[in-house]
């Protein structure tokens, strides 16, 4: 008799699942027999993707293209996927992107671009999708933040302020839904091999070469799965980020920032 899998019958969003650890945390779900729906904006990217683990793991997988940097693009999305009949259990919000530089002469549409994606569209999707997970007594919530949300960021202020946000966020929530049997972790990567830098402009930075060897995706993405299945508050990737993570508290802060803007600083 084939073997009943955590997830039959239930179905996981994942945002930012086009590439990098979104299709990765996709699969984590997918082997565990979640059905898929992947959001993203690149529409042949998530078809292949979709196409691919639902053959490989025998699931559902519906491919969404949609802006969620864009001003209600949370409820854009909520929008396809009641109108495909699809009901969501489990919210991974991933989707994110960083960008590398001082505050000052920077573009505004970028730096509250980051706020839109990593944080407004984040709030909107758990917003929508978190009154049925309570009523329903399952499912939760799975956040990607960063190790950036441990500290203040000079020199890409507003990403590690977006991601401080997230991290705040999931472990209140994780609270309020304590004895619900709804679940919430809060992934915190280091750097992880993804389009993440290119995109961020971080490989200029000193950190990408101080930072360590990083993590493939698929390494984070697991550790991400088994700490949410687990209902852990924070999981951070890697023995090395954990170490400096837990370490910041005990710092003064002014040593922190200038530990930072070093890292931050051009090769
Ligand atoms: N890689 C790292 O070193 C690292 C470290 C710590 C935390 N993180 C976090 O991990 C998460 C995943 O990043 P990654 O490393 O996998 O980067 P990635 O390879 O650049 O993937 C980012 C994903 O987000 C999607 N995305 C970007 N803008 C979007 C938008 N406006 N609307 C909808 N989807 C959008 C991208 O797809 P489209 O371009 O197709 O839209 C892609 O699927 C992010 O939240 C990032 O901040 C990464």
């Amino acid at each position: 008799m084939a073997r009943i899998r955590k997830g039959e019958g239930q179905t996981a969003l994942v945002t930012g699942a086009s590439a990098g650890i979104g299709v990765d945390l996709a699969e984590c779900f997918a082997k565990d027999g979640y059905n898929l729906i992947l959001a993203a904006r690149t529409e042949n990217a998530l078809r292949e993707v979709a196409e691919r683990l639902a053959k490989t793991h025998k699931v559902t997988a519906t491919p969404i293209a949609v802006d969620l940097g864009a001003i209600g693009g949370g409820a854009n999305l909520a929008e396809a996927i009641k109108a495909k009949g699809l009901t969501v259990d489990v919210l991974v919000n991933n989707a994110g992107f960083g960008h590398a530089g001082a505050f000052n002469g920077s573009d505004l549409a970028t730096q509250l671009g980051m706020i839109d994606l990593n944080d407004r569209a984040l709030v909107e999707l758990t917003h929508i999708y978190w009154p049925g997970m309570l009523a329903n007594k399952r499912g939760g919530v799975l956040n990607v933040a960063s190790t950036a949300a441990f500290q203040p960021g000079p020199l890409m202020a507003i990403y590690y302020a977006s991601k401080a946000f997230v991290l705040s966020f999931s472990e209140a929530l994780w609270e309020e839904a304590r004895g619900t049997g709804v679940h919430v972790s809060c992934l915190c990567p280091g750097p992880t091999v993804s389009k993440f830098r290119e995109r961020a402009g971080t490989g200029k930075v000193r950190l990408s070469q101080a930072g360590g060897t990083p993590m493939s995706s698929a390494s984070v993405a697991v550790l991400g799965y088994r700490a949410w299945k687990r209902n852990k508050r924070v999981e951070i990737t890697g023995l090395r980020n954990r170490v400096l993570a837990r370490l910041v508290p005990f710092l003064p802060r002014t040593t922190i920032l200038g530990i930072v803007r070093n890292l931050q600083s051009p090769i």
